[in-house]
């Protein structure tokens, strides 16, 4: 495979750090370009194993600084980019639309521009690989699936900023003949993810006997994903997918809310050595989130086709081993709840 020099935006948090871990690692003689502005959710202790790697080139920054792009794009003279660089979280974006709106709209047409300015002469020689996410086609009823001819229809803040970032994205190929991929995928979880998502913050609140908060009647379903057969799925994508084309990626792998935690309950419980049932007594069901949606599930049938993809491993086995790698990295948890988090957790849960 020829040499490439890559810029990966988003790369300190959850699945970026498992990205460019990936790529680092598979890849040595790619150069990898991290370009992050460590929000919240960014954080270089997720990359302490890669860090020092001659092939991996890490900054601090703004996707909307466009004359550091100008300064990235002269250097590193990038092939192609892959652009995860996001606020991510839906409750988040109930309390601040403005924050999403700027990063993943803004940020995402900034970057489309200074690809597009620097690629101009050879085109097709490069690729803009945007990575999005299932809940641009809104939320399904209790059979069907979500494919790529879904029609478009958001309804959080969040994922209305990531269906506008698509359109931007699709809209950059048709009029000006950006090379492009996108693919949306079903929610993640692994090691690294920031406690405000669900798995996380259930195992972190467990590990510490706090009250386990499920919205609404916990019926709401979600397609779950091991983080790692995403970033596998984006490296296909990225040397393999067609060039315009989107691919919905997901695990065939449906949980309601209340069965997941109750499954995490007894994982925790047996791994912490508490007896048995003891965790699902933490249990609270609160105030529903706004307009949540209620069913998410990814048809991949088109990736499996065309790319020969599909996920490795089962939730049982995935959950364990997140819920072990949160155990063995209370460091990790102690870090990155401090400070900004607590405010959040007081906010975003006191009235529930
Ligand atoms: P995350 O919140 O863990 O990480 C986002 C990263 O982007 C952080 O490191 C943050 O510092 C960085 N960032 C934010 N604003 C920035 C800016 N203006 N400039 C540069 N860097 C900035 O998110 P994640 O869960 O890893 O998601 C990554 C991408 O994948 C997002 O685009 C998200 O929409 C998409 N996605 C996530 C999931 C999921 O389940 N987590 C599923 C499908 C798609
Ligand atoms: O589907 C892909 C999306 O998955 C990604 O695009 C998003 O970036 C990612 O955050 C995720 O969105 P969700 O809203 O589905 O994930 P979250 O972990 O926030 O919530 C999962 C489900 O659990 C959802 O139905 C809400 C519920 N929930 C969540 C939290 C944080 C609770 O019941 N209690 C909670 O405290």
């Amino acid at each position: 495979m020829a040499t490439q020099s890559i810029l990966i935006t988003g790369g300190a948090g959850f699945i970026g750090s498992h990205l460019v871990r990936h790529m680092v690692k598979r890849y040595p003689d790619y150069r990898i370009v991290n370009l992050d502005l460590l929000t919240y959710a960014g954080n270089l202790e997720n990359l302490r194993d890669v860090e020092e790697a001659p092939n991996y080139t890490f900054v601090k920054g703004d996707i909307l600084d466009a004359a550091l792009l100008d300064e990235l794009f002269a250097s590193f003279h990038f092939d192609g980019i892959i652009h995860l660089a996001a606020e991510s979280h839906v409750d988040r974006s109930i309390a601040d639309p403005m924050a999403f709106i700027r990063t993943n709209v803004l940020g995402t047409v900034q970057l489309l521009h200074a690809a597009l300015k620097y690629w101009q002469e050879n085109l097709d020689q490069h690729r803009f690989y945007h990575v999005s996410t299932d809940e641009v086609y809104g939320s399904l009823g209790e059979t069907g699936y979500f494919t790529e001819t879904t029609p478009y229809d958001p309804r959080s803040p969040y994922s209305a900023s990531k269906a506008s970032s698509d359109h931007f994205v699709r809209a950059f190929h048709h009029t000006y003949g950006l090379p492009i991929v996108i693919s949306n995928c079903s929610n993640n979880y692994g090691p690294y993810q920031f406690p405000e998502k669900l798995i996380p913050l259930m195992i972190n609140n467990i590990r510490t006997g706090k009250p386990l908060p499920v919205y609404g009647d916990g019926q709401y379903t979600r397609d779950w994903l091991w983080v790692e057969d995403h970033t596998r799925a984006i490296d296909l994508i990225y040397h393999q997918g067609r060039v315009g084309q989107t691919y919905n990626i997901g695990g065939h792998n449906e949980w309601k809310n209340i069965d997941l935690v109750h499954t995490l309950c007894d994982i925790m419980d047996e791994l912490m050595g508490k007896p048995a049932g003891s965790s699902r007594q933490l249990i609270h069901f609160v105030k529903d989130r706004p307009g949540h949606d209620r069913r998410y599930a990814i048809d991949a049938s088109k990736l499996a086709a065309e790319l020969g993809w599909a996920p490795s491993i089962q939730t049982d086995e995935g959950l364990r081993r997140t819920a072990q790698w949160y155990l063995t990295h209370a460091e990790w948890l102690e870090s990155v709840t401090s400070g900004e988090y607590r405010h959040y957790y007081e906010q975003q849960y006191q009235h529930r």
